[in-house]
């Protein structure tokens, strides 16, 4: 039997307090091993949508399955469970806890697996080499350049193997020769399996991936799909 989609979303919709619809009507299918970028003016729904996809927040109507699980089933503990298993987070601001090294901000992300503290270190370190910072584990935020901090939350995003990593705007923060070490990051955990959704304002990365989603006023205006161009092609 073939695997669910990693994220359906049907109809789904959020509504705020004060008569803010966020989404409004919103439908996506992302299947495994896929790379996209969710594009879209600054309030068209793009965060509240990527919060509804990793089971931050749940929708006001509509469903949403994560590896076809109806989130509208589970309990916040069986929620809690399914992110900790399946979800990894980027952020643009890192969200990195501050007076904590770097092998120590990287095993938070184990936290919630129920890893023994060791292990949770040791797999840090390994996380921390693959995104080439082994030389690194001892320096707190204040000691990281902001490309580097990234590199210890994406780090911490795929310590526990999801098979998600969903990425708020992970470049905004970052000067361009570092936002391109961060996506071709992204591309190698793409390419060795993870499915990867990234909010992005930034025209030449939405450009250079696969899949683009396109948000305006809550709703999905245009969703394209192209080879990317590598190697031959590119010329
Ligand atoms: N907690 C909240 N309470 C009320 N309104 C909210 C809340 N969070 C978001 N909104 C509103 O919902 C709309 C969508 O916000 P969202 O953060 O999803 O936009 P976005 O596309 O990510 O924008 P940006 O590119 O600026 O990050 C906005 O109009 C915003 O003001
Ligand atoms: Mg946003």
């Amino acid at each position: 039997m073939t695997r669910p989609p990693v994220i359906e979303l049907r109809d789904a919709t959020k509504a705020y307090p004060g008569g803010v619809h966020a989404l409004r009507g919103v439908n996506l299918t992302v299947e495994e091993g896929e790379l996209l970028a969710v594009v879209g003016p600054s309030g068209s729904g793009k965060s509240t949508m990527l919060n509804v996809m990793g089971t931050l927040d749940r929708p006001t109507s509509g469903t949403v399955k994560v590896a076809g699980y109806d989130l509208s089933e589970l309990s916040d503990a069986r929620l809690s469970a399914l992110r900790a298993r399946h979800i990894g987070f980027v952020f643009q601001h890192f969200h990195l806890a501050a007076g904590r090294d770097a092998v120590d901000n990287v095993a938070d992300g184990l936290l919630y697996a129920g890893v023994p503290l060791k292990e949770r270190r040791a797999r840090a370190r390994q996380a921390l080499a693959e995104v080439r910072l082994d030389h690194r584990f001892a320096h707190t935020p204040d000691e990281l350049s902001g490309g580097e901090k990234q590199r210890v939350a994406i780090a911490r995003a795929l310590v526990g193997e999801p098979r998600l990593l969903l990425a708020d705007e992970p470049t905004g923060a970052l000067d361009t020769a570092s936002g391109e070490v961060v996506m071709e990051l992204l591309h190698e955990l793409n390419a060795s399996g993870t499915t990867i959704c990234v909010i992005t304002h930034d025209h030449a990365i939405a450009d250079s991936l696969p899949r683009r989603v396109r948000f305006k006023d809550g709703e999905i205006v245009s969703d394209s799909r192209s080879t990317p161009l590598t190697g031959e092609a590119r010329r």
